[in-house]
């Protein structure tokens, strides 16, 4: 069990690819982020890869996002726990990093999408002030629809 006050958010580095890989294999079933994506979102401007981890080493989670040029809203791509430390308050600490970024990065609105058949995921973003703006059909890879969900990055933009 790790205590919600022991995780830190921070960027992805290259030494966590293994992680994020082995995490994405487990995790999702399709549309999946392969390695390589993974490395070229290390190292690009419009993407940002953070991690979750508890102490320097121990890998908990992470949250994909891309921003693109001139526009104000972020896109939250992927948020994953790993399976033993879900429901500790892992994926609440990335979404309010990713609130941070987007704000760093003066955006006024993170985006995101979800699979109609994820409650427990729609629970966490509806809990956390997400509230649904559309839906999108046929969206993943093996067909299923997707929700979208919207919220306003908190604070002003920093000038
Ligand atoms: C959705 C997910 C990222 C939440 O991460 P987390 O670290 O468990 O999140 P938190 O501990 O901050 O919040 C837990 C909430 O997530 C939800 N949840 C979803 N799956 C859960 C699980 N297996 N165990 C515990 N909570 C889960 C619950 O609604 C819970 O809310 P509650 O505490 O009010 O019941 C995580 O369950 C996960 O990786 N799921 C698989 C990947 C996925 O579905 N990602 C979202 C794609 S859009």
């Amino acid at each position: 069990m790790t205590p919600a006050a022991a995780v830190r958010v921070r960027r992805a580095e290259l030494f966590d690819l293994d992680d994020l890989v082995a995490l994405e294999e487990r995790t999702f079933d399709s549309d999946r982020l392969s390695r390589t994506q993974y490395r070229r979102h290390l190292d690009s401007d419009s993407a940002k890869v953070l991690v979750a981890s508890a102490g320097p080493h121990r890998f908990l989670g992470t949250a994909v996002l891309f921003f693109r040029k001139h526009s104000r809203v972020a896109r939250l791509y992927s948020l994953a726990t790993i399976p033993e430390a879900r429901g500790q308050g892992v994926g609440s600490a990335l979404l309010a990093a990713a609130d941070r970024l987007a704000r760093r990065q003066r955006c006024n609105a993170l985006r995101l999408e979800v699979r109609v058949d994820n409650p427990g995921a729609i629970r966490l973003y509806e809990r956390l002030g997400f509230h649904r703006i559309g839906r999108r059909s046929g969206y993943y890879e093996d067909g299923a629809d997707a929700w979208r969900y919207e919220r306003l990055v908190s604070g002003p933009a920093a000038s």
